[in-house]
């Protein structure tokens, strides 16, 4: 049987311990500003490439969410009317034609993105054309983290650990991705009781702004919201150790499906996707994780079950050790391939 909780003094030194590494993992403003100063940078090139075209370059993914470190890539997305932007290699040879290296054209991908380094600036990026539903979930993931001080540490550290045990990876023959990470975390926040985030794509009444003309899918006002989940006062350090015994022991992965939107589990049967349904493919994997606005589509399809029990045992090991006192170090201790 699990260790039900941490003790209140091996939870009063990992509080300590997850507030130093918190610290480090926090990027700095030079890192920060050189990602805004790539934005521009390809602003200008495009505009010296396509003139006379009303073109945007915007920054998502982790560079929008708050939860980036030094080292994060930068994902970029061009919004624009121009056609010929479309075209994936004609990018991917302009970019290379404007120093950037290392240009890798993915027009086949289900988001069609142009790879490249920029040597000058030394920043990795992915750069997609017209996806505005990057946007919206990275402003979705913003809101979720702006809206209780607990949420960014803890994100950033599973994400640390996930980078560190290679566990973050939805590439062929991968695991999961951030993206999908992120939404495990925040649903196991939405079901803690009390709980600490509610589902901002469920609220009623609220007030909600608009993007670029259309009506927001979830409510965006953190300052009436923040707080919002105060009647819980879990630590950092034992919402981290709940993180992994909620998802190494607790959550049934033949049964449940993770649902940032809903703000609760579903059952893959309510949801469609049992584990042996002859119409509905998403249903065969292991971990069931619901795109928060695509809600056909499962996150957790990237995993097969091999990699999918690879993630397990990570997490189980992540408990195991958190359990025995040892240090957070151990448990993001840098995975060597044997
Ligand atoms: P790091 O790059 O690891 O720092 O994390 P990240 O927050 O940038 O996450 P990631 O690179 O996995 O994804 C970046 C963005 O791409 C996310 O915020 C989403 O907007 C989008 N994205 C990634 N994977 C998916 C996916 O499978 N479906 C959808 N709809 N969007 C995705
Ligand atoms: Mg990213």
């Amino acid at each position: 049987e699990p260790k039900k909780s941490l003790d209140p003094d091996e939870e009063y030194k990992l509080s300590g311990d997850l507030r130093e590494l918190y610290d480090r993992l926090l990027p700095s403003k030079e890192s920060e500003d050189r990602r805004t100063q790539l934005c521009k940078k390809l602003e200008r090139i495009l505009d010296e490439e396509w003139p006379g075209n009303d073109i945007q370059v915007n920054m998502f993914g982790s560079s929008g969410n708050l939860l980036s470190s030094s080292d994060s890539d930068v994902d970029l997305c061009i919004t624009t009317d121009a056609k010929a932007l479309g075209d994936m290699h004609e990018l991917a040879k302009r970019l290379n034609k404007h120093g950037m290296e290392k240009v890798v054209c993915r027009a086949a991908a289900k988001v069609p993105i142009v790879k490249c380094w920029d040597p000058e600036l030394q920043l990795a990026c992915d750069v997609n054309v017209n996806n505005p539903l990057a946007l919206e979930n990275t402003r979705m993931i913003k809101t979720y983290v702006q809206l209780d001080d607990r949420v960014r540490p803890l994100a950033k550290i599973i994400k640390y650990w996930t980078k560190r045990r290679i566990l973050n990876d939805a590439g062929p023959g991968g695991t999961i991705s951030s993206y999908t990470w992120i939404c495990m975390i925040l649903n196991f926040l939405q079901r803690r009781d009390p709980p600490i985030l509610p589902s901002l794509q469920k609220m009623r009444n609220a007030e909600r702004s608009t993007a670029n003309g259309q009506p927001s899918d979830f409510v965006d006002d953190v300052d009436a919201l923040k707080g919002w989940g105060k009647k819980n006062n879990e630590s950092l350090a034992q919402l981290l150790f709940q993180f992994f015994r909620h998802y190494g022991y607790e959550f049934e992965y033949t049964k449940h499906v993770v649902s940032v939107r809903e703000g609760r589990l579903l059952s893959r049967t309510e949801k469609g996707w049992e584990t042996n349904s002859i119409d509905n493919k998403e249903g065969r994997h292991r971990l069931c994780v619901e795109e928060p606005f695509n809600t056909y589509r499962n996150l957790g399809n990237s995993a097969d079950e091999y990699s999918w029990s690879g993630l397990h045992n990570e997490i189980r090991r992540a408990f195991e050790l958190l359990e025995d006192g040892c240090q957070i170090e151990k448990v993001c201790e840098q995975y060597e391939f044997p």
